[in-house]
């Protein structure tokens, strides 16, 4: 193993990962934003690319551990309708990863029973991606374990003004009328129709600002905007988040 593996491993070992019987209170539904591959990347001289390849294996790390414990359900950003505007090199390393993630990665996952469903406007990705995509998400589409939301070519505004799009084709054609527009009626015209609000939202690299992520879903979520940058978040800040999370007091407009 290179020494900067052997590195990595030491710390990883150093605290046991928390289990679900650690915990007083677990969020149903945590979301991140993985920030912070590009300064990763910087400060270690690499390439982009680099930060984001490493950012993927804190993504399995991260999604084993939601797995393990229990969670229902784990949101990440992994593209944003704004992230197109960087470079052609940048966005085609990121596409190639997605490539790589689900070759490598979906085998294990569907055997533990994770429903994928892909957030986002697919139809705007290369056509290989939207087949894995697509494939991934038929493949899932029974499974019963973790819901694994992955936001590709993700923007919260998109996602609302699709909602608004799909209910006034309902009242249009007269499925419904305008007072049926309730926001359990949107909240079904959602990417996350049918899963609980969001409970913990983490954004690492500490940047504190949602980058048009779940905008709607957010409307009661704790947040919690750790410094470290995404390739280097471990297991252990992970539990560390989780621990926080159970550590706030929740009052959803109520006076306890
Ligand atoms: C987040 O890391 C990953 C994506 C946006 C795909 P960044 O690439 O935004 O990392 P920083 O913010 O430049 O450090
Ligand atoms: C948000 O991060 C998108 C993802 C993590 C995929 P960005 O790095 O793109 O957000 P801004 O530009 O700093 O707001
Ligand atoms: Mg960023």
């Amino acid at each position: 193993m290179p020494v900067k593996g052997l590195f990595r491993a030491l710390r990883s070992h150093q605290a046991p990962a928390m289990t679900r019987e650690d915990f007083t209170r677990l969020p149903r539904h945590v979301a991140l934003i993985m920030d912070g591959n590009g300064r990763w990347a910087k400060k270690h001289k690499l390439g982009v690319a680099m930060g984001h390849r490493r950012g993927v294996e804190t993504l399995r790390n991260v999604i084993r551990h939601t797995d393990d414990l229990g969670i229902e359900a784990l949101t990440v950003y992994a593209f944003s309708t704004e992230n197109w505007k960087r470079s052609p090199e940048e966005v085609g390393a990121l596409m190639q990863l997605i490539l790589d993630f689900f070759a490598s990665e979906i085998d294990e996952l569907d055997e533990k029973g994770v429903r994928i469903t892909i957030l986002g406007d697919k139809s705007a990705m290369p056509i290989r991606q939207q087949e894995v995509l697509v494939e991934a998400e038929t493949r899932t589409g029974d499974n019963q374990g973790l819901r694994l939301n992955i936001a590709l070519n993700y923007g919260g505004r998109a996602e609302l003004t699709r909602a608004a799009q799909l209910l006034a084709q309902k009242v249009q054609s007269g499925e419904m009328a305008p007072e049926d527009i309730t926001e359990e009626a949107l909240e079904k015209c959602l990417y996350t129709a049918g899963q609980p609000d969001v409970d913990l939202m983490i954004r690492t690299s500490g940047e504190m600002r949602l980058s048009n992520f779940l905008l709607w879903q957010c409307a009661y979520a704790e947040f919690l905007f750790p410094t470290v940058l995404w390739p280097d978040f471990s297991i252990a800040d992970y539990d560390a988040a989780l621990t926080a999370f159970g550590g706030r007091e929740r009052r959803f407009g109520k006076r306890l």
